[in-house]
């Protein structure tokens, strides 16, 4: 009944994760979920307010247009440029996505040949691979290990793959392992795409979660990244807006004209009334999301010393709100998230879930308070590892 691409998929990680946690729940356990990288936190409220007088306009119950508010996107604009000294046409370098989600599902059908190969990294964001799969691609994992810095080694890849490359997936500030990229990096990516005629989609979906005064760099304000790549923005996690499916491209002209004929053909763009409370978001202070990361960070600290104390090797992130932590021995990371649901009610990700680089470790998200970060870590405590 099924097409072989569907037949093909494993399980979406995070339904198996929620079955496992129904059943524990069923069973009256007070579980600490640290596992879906959802914030918990409300969206702030001057976007709600925005939000609701824009859904009151008829105007914007009409179908949006394809590319996005132009609207939305001269603000994006501004605000590239006033985060991170981007110069961008809005009309021609930005496009409005329904969530990046949808961005990086949709990328590989406007630049991938059945039988080309994307570039993946691994552990990544599980999207990057079944999205080239469905439009036909081979993806080539690139190991992002402990030792590089959880940065690819382009050397590492067979010529015979690279000959077939045509797309790349970067993810700095990283999930799941919290890694970041500097300048030097995004300088050596931007000569080896130009040197192997490959396009580049840096997904920055976590930009702005930055703690202990970092900034993550732009791909883009690398000089010459403008010839071969894209970045996609998200405001999922800027802005405690997971739910409301927003997001942005920027990047290439050539590059977003041909990701914005995809999805012309394949959805009818995002709610102009959720555009419209995008543009409050950006346009406005930015102080919530300071005062959101120094919550995570204090949550963050607390789980650090937390793991610490019971002798995992737990290392402090410089950004997005994920730790990405060893596995204790004698444990593989389905052994070890297995064991904090079922005797301690702690939901954790296990590492394999983002590829198979990902085996030995464990994904804590920082999506509960202090207090409920300390209550998970003394459970933890009592655990004999
Ligand atoms: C690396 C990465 N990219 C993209 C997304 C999708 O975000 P959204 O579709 O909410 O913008 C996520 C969500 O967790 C992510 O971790």
């Amino acid at each position: 009944m099924y097409a072989d691409r569907i037949n093909s998929l494993p399980p979406y990680l995070f339904a198996t994760i929620d079955e496992a946690k129904a059943v524990v729940k069923a069973k009256g356990v007070d579980v600490i979920d640290l596992g879906v990288g959802d914030p918990d936190m409300p969206t702030p409220e001057h976007i709600v307010e925005s939000m609701c007088e824009a859904v009151r306009d008829p105007a914007t119950h009409r179908y949006p247009s394809y590319t996005g508010m132009i609207e939305f996107r001269e603000a994006v604009a501004n605000w590239c440029k006033d985060t991170r000294g981007l110069e961008l046409d809005a009309a021609t370098e930005t496009l409005t996505l329904i969530g990046s989600k949808e961005g990086v599902a949709h990328i590989p059908l406007a630049f991938v040949n059945p039988g080309d190969v994307a570039l993946i990294p691994d552990p990544g964001y599980p999207v990057y691979k079944i999205g080239t799969q469905f439009a036909g691609g081979e993806p080539h994992v690139m190991p992002l290990l402990e030792e590089n810095g959880f940065l690819p080694d382009f050397d590492a890849i067979p010529a015979d793959k690279l000959a077939k490359a045509k797309l790349m997936f970067l993810n700095y500030p990283n999930n799941p392992t919290s890694a970041t990229a500097d300048v030097k990096f995004f300088k050596e990516v931007v000569e080896f795409a130009k040197n192997n005629d490959i396009t580049v989609v840096h997904d920055n979906a976590y930009s702005e979660m930055v703690y202990d005064d970092y900034t993550a760099p732009s791909f883009l304000s690398v000089d010459g990244a403008m010839d071969v790549g894209m970045e996609l923005y998200s405001m999922s996690k800027t802005y405690n807006m997971t739910g409301w499916r927003l997001a942005f491209a920027v990047g290439n002209k050539d590059l977003i004209a041909g990701f914005g004929k995809v999805k012309s053909n394949i959805d009818s763009g995002a709610f102009d009334a959720v555009q419209r409370a995008g543009i409050t978001a950006v346009s406005s202070s930015q102080q919530c999301v300071t005062d959101m990361n120094s919550i995570y960070q204090k949550r963050r600290d607390a789980l650090l010393k937390g793991l610490r104390g019971i002798g995992l090797d737990a290392k402090a992130p410089k950004a997005t709100f994920y730790m990405w932590v060893p596995t204790p021995d004698g444990y593989d990371s389905m052994g070890f998230s297995k064991l904090l649901l079922e005797e301690s009610g702690i939901v954790a990700t296990p590492g394999v879930g983002f590829g198979e680089y990902g085996e030995g470790y464990i994904r804590f998200a920082l999506t509960q308070s202090v207090e409920r970060i300390e209550e998970a870590v003394a459970r933890m405590d009592k655990l004999t590892i």
